[in-house]
């Protein structure tokens, strides 16, 4: 029979840098006010200057093994997914393996923008399901404040760095992943996009000079795509999983607007508390925000063993995804 997989350790970092509404108000044209209404951010995290994406991401992975008690040489692959990767190439997750002595792990990046955590987490259940591992590690992990134009108010407020891991093993029942659903439009990829320093338009003096480099964003775009895509990535996990919402306990959505949060759960007909947030003090923090708010909530008691919780992630491709847990870890 097929063994369902679940998540059943998780590890987090948060650099202790923030950026309040206050100090962005010394930046750009804006205002607390007009922040914490729009987004219902407050502040966010940011990385500091002796530290990388790597760095955070071996932070939250090396916590992870603690709680876990599992020794680094037991882990059979290593996932990492970024939108601020330390370079092009080789992968941050060679990287985060050789500051975490994972010498026995595969490691590989997999990059969905935003949504890389849902592809990720989607992915290690898929190494367990076929028996190819046993203990598999996610990391998300941003450094994301370095690809922001300080002068873009429309992104500037939003992003925040961080880092979350969890560890994807062989579930016992009930428990574990009960199903996934990933999706793309390729034709919006420009909705989200770092334009320079690829390929298609490698680093010159020009790009650097017309800030191609930097993270832009159709905020509009995105936030009605958003709005649209979060019921139906629910919808379509839970019909998928033969579950009704009804028997969802918890939603952990991708933090990155309150607005977009709630006119998801005004579609859904479902009440506010079941969706968990916690980018009033961190923003967004792109692939790390489900794990980092995974973890919080459990923190906070408000996920238990035994529930029902879906995780939804969307962004940048643009892609969006969800997965359902009978959650196995105690509080
Ligand atoms: O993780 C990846 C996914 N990303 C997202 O989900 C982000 C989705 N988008 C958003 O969260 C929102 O679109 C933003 C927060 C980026 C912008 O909020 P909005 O409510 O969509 O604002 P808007 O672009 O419609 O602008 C409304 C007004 C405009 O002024 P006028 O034309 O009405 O006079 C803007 O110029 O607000 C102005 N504005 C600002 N004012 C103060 C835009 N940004 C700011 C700002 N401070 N930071």
């Amino acid at each position: 029979m097929k063994k369902r997989a679940t998540i059943s350790a998780m590890g987090s970092y948060l650099p202790v840098g923030k950026i309040t509404n206050a100090d962005l108000e010394k930046n750009v044209e804006t205002d607390d006010e007009w922040i914490r209404t729009r987004t219902g951010i407050t502040e966010r995290r940011r990385i500091a200057v002796d530290e990388n994406c790597s760095d955070i991401g071996a932070k939250a992975c090396l916590e992870l093994l603690n709680n876990a008690s599992l020794d680094a040489t037991e882990i059979d692959l290593l996932i990492c997914t970024s939108l601020s990767h330390d370079q092009l190439c080789p992968s941050t997750a060679s990287l985060i393996q050789k500051q975490v002595g994972l010498k026995n792990a595969a490691a590989f990046d997999l990059t969905s923008a935003c949504a890389g955590f849902s592809f990720s987490l989607t992915t290690a259940a898929s190494f367990i399901e076929s028996g190819h591992y046993k203990n598999v590690v996610v990391v998300g992990s941003e450094a994301i404040s370095r690809l922001i134009n300080w002068s873009d108010r429309n992104t500037c407020i939003l992003f925040g760095d961080g880092a979350g891991a969890v560890l994807v093993q062989p579930a016992d029942e009930p428990y574990g992943i009960l199903g996934s659903y990933l999706a793309t439009d390729g034709k919006k990829s420009d909705a989200i996009e770092i334009k320079a320093g690829g390929s298609a338009i490698p680093a010159s003096h020009e790009t650097v000079d017309n800030g191609l480099h930097f993270l832009q964003m159709k905020g509009q775009e995105v936030f009605k795509f958003a709005v649209r895509v979060i019921p139906k990535a629910i919808n379509s996990v839970l019909e998928k999983s033969d579950l009704k919402i009804e028997d969802v306990d918890l939603i952990i959505p991708h933090q990155a607007n309150k607005r977009i949060i709630e006119a998801a759960a005004r579609q859904l007909d479902m009440p506010i508390e079941k969706f968990f947030t916690n980018l009033e003090l961190l923003g967004n923090t792109s692939t790390a925000s489900v794990p980092l708010a995974l973890e919080q909530s459990v923190k906070e008691k408000k996920l238990k063993k035994g529930d029902i919780v879906v995780t939804v992630g969307f962004g940048g491709g643009l892609s969006w995804g969800a997965n359902v847990l009978r959650w196995s870890i105690e509080g």
